[in-house]
């Protein structure tokens, strides 16, 4: 019997974690398992919905870390999270993803001498602005197993020295449960609907990286850009709090009215919305005409989903969905974002396809080679 901890803190990580639960699930005498919540996300609509909509356990444990600077929210994981290891005693931590959860609990764990999975690993930017980069390359050179999406991040890895019998191309966590969801998004009541738009006649829209949303100059070239789509497509825009908070501070909230504000149909202007929960986003998105983020998860999804992409970012670490899929990388230059939306718009999109192992499979892959079974 292996006993394994997973590990999830903020909402992105909840949808890469609920396959590897379900497929430990079907095997309960090889596999024992925890969940770990480090409660780096709190609020209901950042997290509990999540587990709600992916029909995942409760944590059996929360650390309830919640808020503060990158080093107070790490140093807190570290601390609560060494008393679990030393508690349980795991043969292995699984953490998914690049948030600061995964580094401070890959550090915590390597140094009581547990052996650590990263899933979604060898992701690279070369970014060193963005504190995910950091997370991820501190995480990779710790863990024992390399759970890959794709093969740039095989190579990636094989650059930076690590041995070849620890990385693993299995596919993609985050594309299992999107399709193992996609069709109760399709059949549920439609979210567009009550926000007074009609389908594939709206934009969705996710901003919450530090490097759009914390700079008065930056954020505000955005919006401009965004204000002149929005004249000719409307733009639903889930709010992340530090967005809110971010956009309250600069006085541009006012620009983005709750889309109940609209009451009835809505033909321009940018419409903010709270946080959506999973399902809810997913309906939002398969039926946009587009997809404007600067999220690294959207980037694959709307690959699989065939939606157009436009990153608003200088780089990516998942230039699959560049190569492969229907993501443009747009920066935040407002001329290029604002060309690139007028091409969707004027009909020339980019049509994609889906990366390979991207099949629904990911999880069964990543707990048979934790198993120690055959899995190829
Ligand atoms: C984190 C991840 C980022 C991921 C994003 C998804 C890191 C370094 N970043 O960024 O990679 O894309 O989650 O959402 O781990 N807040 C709330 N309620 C919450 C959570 C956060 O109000 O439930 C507010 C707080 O003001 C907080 C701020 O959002 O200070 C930032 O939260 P934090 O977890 O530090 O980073 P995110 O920006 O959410």
């Amino acid at each position: 019997m292996i006993k394994v901890i997973n590990v999830v803190g903020a909402r992105p990580n909840f949808m890469k974690m609920a396959p590897i639960i379900e497929a430990m699930n079907l095997k309960p005498d090889r596999i024992e398992h925890l969940l770990v919540h480090t409660g780096q996300h709190y609020d209901r609509k950042m997290s509990k919905s999540f587990f709600e909509d992916l029909g995942m356990p409760q944590p059996d444990i929360d650390l309830g870390v919640g808020s503060g600077s990158h080093a107070e929210q790490t140093a807190r994981i570290m601390v609560e999270f060494e008393k679990v290891c030393l508690r349980e005693h795991p043969d292995l931590v699984v953490v998914v993803g690049d948030v600061n959860s995964t580094m401070a609990c890959t550090i915590t764990a390597k140094k009581l001498n547990i052996r650590v999975a990263h899933v979604e690993a060898g992701l690279r930017s070369r970014d060193m602005t963005m504190p995910e980069e950091i997370n991820r390359l501190c995480t990779d050179v710790l863990c024992d197993y390399l759970f890959t999406t794709d093969r740039y991040a095989d190579e990636n890895l094989k650059n930076e020295g690590v041995p070849e019998e620890k990385i693993f191309f299995v596919g993609n966590v985050m594309i299992d449960s999107l399709l193992k969801h996609v069709e109760q998004a399709r059949g549920m009541d439609d979210v567009w609907k009550k926000m007074g738009v009609t389908r594939g006649n709206y934009a969705a829209m996710t901003m919450h990286r530090p490097g759009n949303v914390d700079n008065r100059p930056v954020l505000t070239d955005i919006m401009g850009a965004l204000g002149k789509i929005a004249a000719e497509i409307p733009i639903i825009f889930p709010m992340h709090p530090r967005t809110r908070k971010m956009l309250q501070e600069f006085d541009l909230l006012r620009l983005m009215p709750p889309v109940e504000e609209a009451k009835g149909p809505v033909s321009a202007g940018i419409w903010s919305t709270e946080p959506l929960g999973y399902l809810d986003f997913l309906n939002l998105n398969m039926n946009s005409r587009f997809i404007l983020t600067d999220s690294g998860g959207l980037q694959e999804e709307t690959t699989v989903l065939g939606i157009p992409c436009l990153t608003m970012r200088p780089n990516t670490e998942r230039p699959i969905t560049v190569t492969f899929g229907t993501n443009i990388m747009v920066g935040n230059d407002p001329e290029r974002i604002l060309a690139a939306a007028t091409d969707i718009l004027r009909g020339k999109s980019k049509k994609g396809e889906v990366p390979p192992l991207w099949d629904g499979r990911a999880g069964e892959r990543i707990v048979a080679i934790i198993a120690g079974e055959d899995w190829r």
